[in-house]
């Protein structure tokens, strides 16, 4: 199936991908889905909307900040750099991620599509200013904003909330643009992210899915292969510097 894929690329000029949580899985963050993911343990609704932020603010903070040691403890791995490397391989190359944790960017790829924004960066309810003061992840008080004293938030997307239409864009742009669509690491189960890979092969482009479970997407894929992404990508990008 890999050297499939590998063919296929050799003649492909544009390429897109989507990304989720199981790129980062074996960088040590829990992905949200899977029997250890995090939506198994915790509430989406307290700790990832609107709602929740305003009936628990301290509860919410505290978890991203333990999410942010975390992820600033974390390393980006072998699916991370395979994918910085694709980026200078084809005419035109597109990443979107639905991740929150910047492994992509300091793997080295740039343009990254931030669908679901990004956990480093903080923000005012209030006045929407972006909170400029460094944030030190052992610190659980919770930050006001300088300009009007509103409560501070992660610029994280939650539940219910609309994605930055610019992003949206860019990702549906990229999905109607690829001759080559790579679905990797994600369940393909929350909208709008969700519907890039199928808008690509509606699109025609050839898709394919890197997951080694099964996913809502994968009946739909042209090609699946069903290894880590750490694993899978580190071996097409072998297969493809053969040539
Ligand atoms: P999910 O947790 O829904 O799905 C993660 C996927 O990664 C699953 O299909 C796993 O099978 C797969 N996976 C696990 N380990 C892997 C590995 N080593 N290599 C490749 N794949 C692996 O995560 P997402 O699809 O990213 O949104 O979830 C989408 C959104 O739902 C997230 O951005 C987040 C969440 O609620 C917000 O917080 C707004």
């Amino acid at each position: 199936m890999i050297n499939e894929v590998a063919k296929i690329l050799r003649k492909a000029r544009k390429v897109a991908i989507l990304t989720g949580a199981g790129v980062s899985a074996e960088s040590g963050i829990a992905t949200f889905r899977d029997p250890d993911g995090l939506w198994a343990k915790f509430n989406p609704m307290e700790l990832a909307s609107m709602k929740g932020f305003m009936s628990n603010p301290q509860l919410v903070w505290e978890w991203y900040q333990y999410r942010r040691k975390i992820i600033a403890n974390a390393q980006p791995n072998a699916g991370h750099y395979a994918i910085a490397e694709m980026e200078k391989m084809f005419d035109y190359f597109s990443l979107a991620t639905q991740n929150v944790d910047r492994l992509h960017h300091r793997a080295g790829s740039t343009n990254v599509i931030e669908l679901h924004g990004n956990i480093i960066e903080n923000y005012c309810i209030k006045c929407g200013e972006y909170y400029r003061k460094e944030i030190n992840v052992e610190d659980k008080s919770l930050p006001k904003c300088e300009s009007c004293g509103g409560q501070i938030r992660p610029a994280v997307v939650w539940f219910g909330e609309m994605l930055p239409q610019e992003a949206l864009t860019k990702a549906y742009d990229a999905s109607q643009i690829a001759e080559v669509y790579f679905s990797i690491g994600t369940s393909a189960e929350v909208y709008p992210a969700a519907d890039l890979p199928r808008h690509a092969k509606r699109n025609g482009a050839v898709l394919i899915e890197i997951n080694p479970n099964q996913t809502a997407l994968s009946g739909y894929v042209d090609f699946k292969i069903a290894e880590p992404s750490a694993v899978a990508l580190p071996k097409l990008m072998k297969l493809l510097k053969e040539e």
